[in-house]
């Protein structure tokens, strides 16, 4: 096991790529808390917990919207207490939500930065001192291929994803004295309910599986294992870049 002992806290935990790492995570030897964002995702959230561990011991489930200071301030304190600190966080949380840019109401805008970017930093910096007392941690930022691929109708997104690396890269800086890495995993087209705008729609599917050299979406487990090579002593050498994993999708020169 990769990660025998380690403390972990996966953001937006109840689903899609969030859900699988958790379980990865646990697979591997980690506690995990399991992030969700409102009541709405409490049962999912609740399920993964269980799933690990039904005692409760080794996973939970801790609500929190990581865009509200409170919340991540609270989080981060109740997984520091309960698992007596934090070796990994993974921010995995992020929305998104197809808008022309000319048409593109101020509010849509921000609430894509508050959750991807902003909550991002939350939570980064709150995991930070816990990890910066101990001299070790790792953190690992869900970024997209759209932190370089540009995607018309999604500025906001590209934005968030473009803020996440040069966050990744510059922390990553801040911090390698502090014994604390920080990466990014650039996913391409991964089967989650993020996608459920393309996957539903048979033509759509066809049109985004025709831009990835292998042919089909990832799978959430796939992004997963990168996690858990990135948090692992295995890539100890490994901080302020980012893990493209993608089906090639970023060497298509016909993406849009
Ligand atoms: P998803 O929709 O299944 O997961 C997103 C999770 O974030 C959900 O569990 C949701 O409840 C949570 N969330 C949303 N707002 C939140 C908030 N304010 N506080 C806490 N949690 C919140 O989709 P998926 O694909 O698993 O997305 C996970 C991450 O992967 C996102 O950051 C996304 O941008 C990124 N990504 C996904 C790709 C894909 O093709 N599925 C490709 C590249 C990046
Ligand atoms: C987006 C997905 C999209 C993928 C590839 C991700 O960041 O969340 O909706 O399929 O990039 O374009």
């Amino acid at each position: 096991m990769l990660l025998e002992g380690r403390r972990a806290l996966v953001t937006g935990g109840s689903s899609g790529i969030g859900r699988a790492t958790a379980l990865r995570l646990a697979e591997e030897g980690a506690r995990v808390a399991v992030n969700y964002f409102s009541e709405q995702e409490r049962s999912d959230a609740e399920a993964v917990a269980s799933q690990i561990d039904p005692a409760g011991t080794r996973a939970y489930a801790v609500q929190a919207d990581v865009g509200a200071e409170a919340d991540v301030v609270r989080m981060i304190g109740e997984c520091r207490d309960r698992f007596g600190g934090l070796d990994i966080l993974v921010n995995n949380a992020g929305i998104e939500k197809q808008a022309p840019t000319l048409e593109m109401p101020l509010d849509l805008w921000e609430r894509i930065l508050r959750t991807n970017l902003t909550g991002a930093f939350l939570c980064l910096r709150e995991a930070g001192k816990v990890m910066a007392a101990q001299r070790q941690g790792v953190i690992v930022n869900m970024s997209s291929v759209h932190e370089f691929i540009p995607w018309p109708g999604f500025a906001h997104y590209c934005a968030s994803k473009g803020g996440l690396k040069l966050l990744t890269e510059t922390v990553a800086r801040e911090w390698a004295r502090l014994g604390i890495r920080v990466l990014s995993i650039a996913p391409g087209a991964i089967a989650t309910p993020i996608n459920s705008f393309v996957l539903d729609d048979a033509e759509a599917r066809h049109r985004v599986e025709g831009e990835i050299p292998l042919g089909r979406f990832g799978r959430p487990e796939e992004i997963a294992a990168a996690v858990v090579w990135a948090a692992s002593d295995q890539a100890g050498y490994v901080t302020g870049t980012t893990l493209v994993v993608d089906g090639g999708m970023s060497t298509y020169p016909k993406f849009s």
